[in-house]
Parts: structure tokens; C-alpha cells; sequence
């Protein structure tokens, strides 16, 4: 073959990726509870969204094991394979627990977004999308070719404003918990200004859902308003895989009859499907939340009195802000040595010089980890000078 010129940019792309601090290495990790062995070492995980530690219930294990014991997948989108059994007793589940008339599957969440999007949006639309909503909704608001005018980060007064604009039909789009900075959309404010516009509200609640609200039904039940349309992830505070849509009948109908997300891909397998519907009734039953909340209020104290910058996060997702891409990455290599896992988080996942570590809690952390977790940051931010 010789030397071709034709794959030069890969090497070039990946050379400017490594000089400012971008570059992506995979490591082996495996995940348990609290703790994680990463490249063969056991340190205490704080990168996961097993936020509920439902993954490893021995209950959804052995559910999901003897679902699967009949079936590996459809193999078939549901248009082509029909409806299993499982995924109708899911989908009635995910419906009630988010107040809405149906709900629907997706293979993920990312596609969910995808979906939703596409459907209610088109080229004569215009899309309200908060900054920094996740890049499902920024894709799916491209795939759309809709208008899309973006409002500052939970700036209500910036939306007001840019809603004058816009023609066609309006979609405003937030999330519950912003998933980099672990802090809550105003939906009340949000969702009044759509209102007054006549707009389609959708929010992606992937990282409130099962956590918050009276019955941890998310953050729209918890601020006491109804969106239009609800997204959620099952790989989250269920710790199941798979992606849903809550919402009113007709547009579960359309979304059948016309999300590409839905009709061309495969269904999501029904020993999936069974895991989540083992481990909605625990997750429902709140004890794990309560502790996961305990977790929250002593760890973000004690992260804080460090004098670590953590935005407004009030949630389990802490952003230990660093700014700087390889400083950043230095802080989470040095961590990693002090014993402990959590990912710097760098552009495109946030705004060049906003990097961070995302520090997330679960409810399987005990007081010995969250010390030994605090103790280790404090070590690492000293070595790296953050702190
Ligand atoms: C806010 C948000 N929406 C959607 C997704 C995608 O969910 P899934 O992992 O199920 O594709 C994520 C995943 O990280 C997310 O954080």
C-alpha cells in the first residue's frame, strides 16, 4: 500500500488532540459498588451514574438472568418484531412513575433525544435549548432543521427575551440536573415563559429521574410542573440500560409512526426490559435515595470548606471546576494514584476552559470512602495547585 497521504489528517488530528490536553484514553475498569479497579488497581469510583448502585442488585441480577435465559434480543426494530410482552409492562411502569398518559422505549437515552426531537421539530420550527444541555439534545436540535436559538445557562430572563423571536412552532428544551454541573433547571420559570409563548416543552430529566421528586419521580414532580414531554435514561439512578419518552398518547403515536430512532434500529432486549422493571420498585422505595442524600450534604460540605469551586451544584453530580484542560488532567491522574477514579471532563463535553473532574455519588459510598475520597482530593489538588 505504501505510505498514503490520504489518512495523514487521522495522525494530525490525533497529534492536536494530545498537545492541548483533549486526547481520550480508554481504561479497563471494573466498576463494584464503591469501589472500581482501574488498570488493575482498586480505588474508590466516583465516576459512575450508578447513582442508586441498582446495577449490582443481587434481586435485578437474578431477574434479568432468567428474562435472558430465553432470549438473548428481538433482533428486529418493534415495527418489524412487534411489542414483547415486557416492554408493554415497562413502558405502563416508566408512564405512571412520571405522571404521563404512556411512555415509550428507546435503545438509549441518546437516541431517545434523537427521536423526540425530530418528530415534534422541523425546518419551520425554532428550538430554545439552554447552553448547556447535553450534545443528545444539541444533535438531535441539528438533525431537526429547526432554527435553534440558545439561551444563557438557566437565564430565564435571556429566554423571555429570545422568545419574541422565532417563528413556526416553539419547543422549549431544558434538563432536570445538568449533567456537568449538577444543578437544577428552573422548570417553574422556564416552563411559565413557554406557556406564555404556546411552546412544546421538553425536558431531559436523565440525572433527576429516580432521585428527586415526592415519589422520585424527577425534578418536574419535585418543582410541581408538567412538561409536554419527558426524556430519560434507564443507565442512570436505575442502573439498567435503555432510554424512555413520558408523554400523552398521540405523541407516543407519532413518535411509532415516524422517529427514524424508533422504527430503524432494534428493540431494546426484553431481559432489559425485565431488569428495569425489577428495579423500579426499589428504587421507588426511597431508602436508597435518603442515603444518597446524606452522601451529597456531607461530601459537598467538606469539598467546599477545602475551598474547592463547585458551581451550584445540589445534587450528586459535584464539578470540582480546574478551568484549564491539562491541569485537569493532571488532577485526575494524581487522584488516581491517591486511590481514587474520577474523570476529567474537557471540551466538547464542556466550554474550553471550563474542565473540570465530575465527581458523581452514589448511595453504596460509606463514611470510610467519602474520607478517604476527600483526604485524596485534598492531596491531589494540593500536588496540582488547584487547591
Ligand atoms: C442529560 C443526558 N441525556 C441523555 C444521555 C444519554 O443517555 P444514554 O446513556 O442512555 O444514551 C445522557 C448520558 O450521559 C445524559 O447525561
Amino acid at each position: 500500500m505504501g505510505s498514503s497521504h490520504k489518512t495523514t489528517f487521522v495522525r494530525d488530528q490525533l497529534n492536536s488532540l494530545e498537545k492541548s490536553g483533549l486526547y481520550r484514553r480508554l481504561r479497563t475498569v471494573i466498576a463494584r459498588g464503591p469501589m472500581a479497579n482501574v488498570d488493575g488497581k482498586e480505588v474508590i469510583n466516583l465516576c459512575s451514574n450508578d447513582y442508586l448502585g441498582l446495577s449490582q442488585n443481587k434481586q435485578v441480577i437474578e431477574k434479568t438472568i432468567t428474562a435472558l435465559s430465553e432470549e438473548v434480543s428481538q433482533c428486529a426494530s418493534r415495527s418489524i418484531a412487534g411489542n414483547h410482552p415486557k416492554m408493554i409492562e415497562l413502558e405502563g411502569l416508566l408512564a405512571f412513575h412520571r405522571g404521563t398518559e404512556s411512555a415509550l422505549l428507546y435503545p438509549t437515552g441518546y437516541t431517545a433525544n434523537l427521536g423526540v426531537v425530530t418528530t415534534i421539530a422541523d425546518k419551520n420550527s425554532t428550538i430554545f435549548s439552554d447552553e448547556l444541555n447535553h450534545a443528545s439534545i444539541v444533535d438531535a436540535c441539528r438533525l431537526s432543521g429547526a432554527t435553534i436559538v440558545v439561551f444563557r445557562h438557566n437565564d430565564t430572563d435571556h429566554l423571555q427575551e429570545l422568545m419574541q423571536r422565532g417563528s413556526g412552532r416553539k419547543i422549549v428544551i431544558t434538563e432536570g440536573i445538568f449533567s456537568m454541573d449538577g444543578d437544577m433547571g428552573k422548570l417553574a420559570e422556564i416552563k411559565s415563559i413557554a406557556d406564555h409563548h404556546d411552546a412544546i416543552t421538553i425536558i431531559d430529566d436523565a440525572h433527576g429521574d429516580f432521585i428527586f421528586g415526592p415519589t422520585f419521580s424527577g425534578l418536574p414532580a419535585k418543582m410541581g410542573v408538567n412538561f409536554d414531554i419527558h426524556v430519560s435514561s434507564m443507565s442512570k439512578a436505575l442502573g439498567c440500560f435503555g432510554g424512555y419518552v413520558a408523554t400523552t398518547f398521540p405523541i407516543r403515536e407519532l413518535l411509532i409512526n415516524t422517529s427514524r430512532q424508533f422504527i430503524y434500529t432494534s428493540a431494546l432486549p426484553d431481559h432489559l426490559c425485565s431488569a428495569a422493571i425489577a428495579a423500579i420498585p426499589i428504587a421507588k422505595s426511597g431508602y436508597l435515595q435518603r442515603r444518597l442524600q446524606c452522601n451529597i450534604l456531607y461530601f459537598s460540605e467538606e469539598i467546599k470548606r477545602l475551598g474547592f469551586k463547585v458551581g451550584n451544584s445540589t445534587s450528586q453530580i459535584i464539578p470540582l471546576i480546574v478551568g484549564n484542560e491539562a491541569q485537569a488532567l493532571e488532577f485526575s491522574k494524581e487522584l488516581l494514584q491517591e486511590g481514587v477514579f474520577a474523570q476529567a471532563i474537557r471540551y466538547p463535553t464542556v466550554r474550553k476552559g471550563h474542565a473540570r473532574l465530575r465527581i458523581s455519588l452514589n448511595a453504596t459510598h460509606r463514611q470510610e470512602h467519602l474520607d478517604s475520597a476527600i483526604t485524596a482530593l485534598e492531596n491531589a489538588g494540593r500536588i496540582t495547585g488547584i487547591l
